[in-house]
C-alpha cells in the first residue's frame, strides 16, 4: 500500500481534514496527521483533548468489518514495541492497566473508513488515562509512532487479526457493563465478557445465555465481593 501523509500544525479535526480531502477525491492511504486539533472528537460524541505535542492522526482505508479491531491492534503493538504494556478493550481503547493512552474512532463515508488514532505521548489529559512518557523510558517521537503503527497495519486474514485482537484483549474474561449500540434505551448488558466472534463483535454471558454485541460501550467493573463470598486462599 502506498500512503501519502499529509501533515498539520493544527486543524480543528483531522477526521474533518481527512473528510474533506475524501470528498475532494483523496483515496485509500491518505493519512492526515496534525501536531495539535482544536476541536479533536472522540466516540459516542465525546471531545478528545489534543494538546501540540500528542499524536493526532487519520487514515483513510477501506470499509473493512473487522477494520476497527485492525486499527486497534495495530496502536496497541506500536506501543508494546516499546515497551509499553498496552492492552484493548472492545473494541480498540487501548488502555494500559486501567488507564486509557489511547483511543480509536472510525467514521465511514461511503466505501472509505476515516480511522482517527489518539494516542497521548507526552501528557495525559484526563486523571484516567496515562501517556507514553509515563509508560516507557524509550523516546518516541510522533514519526517514529506513525511508522510503527503503519507496520502493523499491514494486510492480514480474519483469522490472524482476530488471534492477534484475542492476545491482545483486557476484556475477555472480565465482568463488563456495556451500554449498547447509539442510544441506551434498552439499558445497559451486565455479564461475563465471554469472547469476541468472527465479525469482532463482543459475546456477553449473562445467566448462561450469550448476548452479542456488535456495538457500544464498554466498561470493566471492579470485583466487588459479595456477602458470604470467600477467597480460595
Ligand atoms: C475515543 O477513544 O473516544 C476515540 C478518540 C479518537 C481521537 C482521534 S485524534 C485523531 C482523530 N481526530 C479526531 O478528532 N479524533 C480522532
Amino acid at each position: 500500500m502506498n500512503y501519502q501523509i499529509l501533515r498539520y500544525d493544527q486543524v480543528s479535526s483531522t477526521q474533518d481534514t481527512a473528510r474533506k480531502l475524501v470528498a475532494a477525491g483523496a483515496d485509500e492511504g491518505t493519512i492526515v496527521v496534525a501536531d495539535e486539533q482544536e476541536h479533536g472528537r472522540g466516540r459516542r460524541g465525546r471531545a478528545w483533548i489534543s494538546p501540540s505535542g500528542g499524536f493526532y492522526a487519520s487514515f483513510v482505508l477501506r470499509v473493512d468489518p473487522l477494520g476497527s479491531l485492525r486499527v486497534g491492534i495495530a496502536v496497541a503493538e506500536a506501543l508494546r514495541d516499546v515497551e509499553i504494556k498496552a492492552m484493548l478493550k472492545w473494541p480498540n481503547d487501548v488502555l494500559v492497566g486501567e488507564k486509557k493512552i489511547a483511543g480509536v474512532l472510525i467514521e465511514n463515508v461511503g466505501d472509505l473508513a476515516i480511522a482517527g488514532i489518539g494516542v497521548n505521548l507526552a501528557a495525559a489529559p484526563v486523571a484516567t488515562a496515562t501517556c507514553v512518557t509515563r509508560e516507557t523510558t524509550i523516546f518516541l517521537t510522533q514519526d517514529d509512532l506513525l511508522k510503527r503503527i503503519l507496520q502493523h497495519l499491514t494486510p492480514a486474514l480474519p483469522k490472524e487479526i482476530l488471534k492477534r485482537y484475542r492476545a491482545l484483549s483486557a476484556t475477555i474474561g472480565r465482568d463488563v457493563r456495556v451500554e449498547v449500540g447509539a442510544s441506551t434505551a434498552s439499558g445497559p448488558i451486565v455479564g461475563r465478557a465471554a469472547g469476541i466472534d468472527s465479525l469482532g463483535r463482543l459475546l456477553i454471558e449473562v445467566d448462561n445465555t450469550l448476548h452479542t454485541i456488535a456495538s457500544g460501550s464498554c466498561i470493566h467493573l471492579r470485583f466487588v465481593p459479595q456477602a458470604g463470598w470467600r477467597s480460595a486462599s
